[in-house]
């Protein structure tokens, strides 16, 4: 996977260089390009920023900087989609990352100031992406989180003990909880079931606690996924469990 990174700061990357972003840059599973419109400016002050027309406070980014290296990183990644980071485009998900994963190359363009030039998007920008509905002050944090979200389902980047398929989302429900040594932590104890060593009631187990934590906390979710008939007899049970628990409370 290739990823280009259009930003005023791309000295913000060095962060993608950790963990298991990290990991994918050194091998072979992904590459990193970063473009600076600030390189690409004509004048002695190297000039980013611009007045919006129509006055009010906030700068605009710098139309012919962007419009410059936009042209040089899609001449350099010609199959690569670019992508504009802004809080007013589609919002991104689990989802979103699983078919970005399966592109060839993606090409982040990060704001900042009050955004670019609605023109620059018309004719350069194929889509646009928010991670949430907040405003940060630049999308190189989305372009991370993106980048982040996409590498980690990337063929061989993670190994087989952290593999991304029973994560939170990837089949439409939240992950089961997790616990580790000591099975006695300062009086609470690990579910009897994880020590037994049966692996089909162990699997049971954690399927119904991904189905009860999807319940309980992202019931939006469920009216989303179709449940096989194991899978509602071992959410009822949850729910009767749960009840009476809260019941006896
Ligand atoms: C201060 S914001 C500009 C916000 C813009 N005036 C608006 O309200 O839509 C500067 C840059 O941060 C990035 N940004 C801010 N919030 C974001 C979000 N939720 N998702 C993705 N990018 C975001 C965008 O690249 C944006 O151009």
């Amino acid at each position: 996977m290739r990823f280009d990174v259009i930003s005023l700061f791309p000295e913000m990357f060095k962060a993608a260089e950790h963990g298991v972003t990290g990991k994918a840059l050194q091998g072979k599973q992904a590459s990193l390009h970063l473009w600076n419109p600030r390189d690409y400016t004509k004048d002695n002050h190297r000039t980013v920023d611009d007045r919006p027309y129509g006055g009010g406070p906030g700068m605009v980014m710098k139309v012919d900087p962007l419009k410059a290296v936009l042209q040089q990183a899609r001449q350099a990644a010609p199959d690569s989609r670019v992508i504009y980071l802004t809080p007013q485009g589609q919002r991104f998900d689990q989802k979103a990352a699983r078919e970005m994963a399966k592109r060839s190359g993606i090409m982040l363009l990060a704001g900042r100031y009050e955004g670019i030039d609605e023109r620059l998007i018309d004719c350069c920008v194929d889509e646009e992406w928010s991670i949430g509905d907040y405003v940060l002050s630049g999308g190189e944090l989305a372009a991370m989180v993106i980048m982040d979200a996409v590498t980690r389902l990337l063929p061989g980047v993670l190994g087989h003990a952290e593999s991304a398929e029973q994560d939170s989302y990837m089949n439409g429900l939240l992950d089961f909880p997790q616990y580790t040594r000591p099975d006695d932590l300062d009086g609470r104890s690990v579910p009897e079931v994880l020590l037994s060593g049966d692996h089909a009631a162990i699997e049971r187990w954690r399927l119904q606690q991904a189905l009860g934590r999807t319940w309980l906390r992202r019931p939006d979710l469920l009216e989303q996924r179709e449940l096989s008939a194991e899978e509602q007899r071992l959410l009822e049970e949850f729910i009767r469990t749960h009840q009476g628990a809260s019941a006896s409370s």
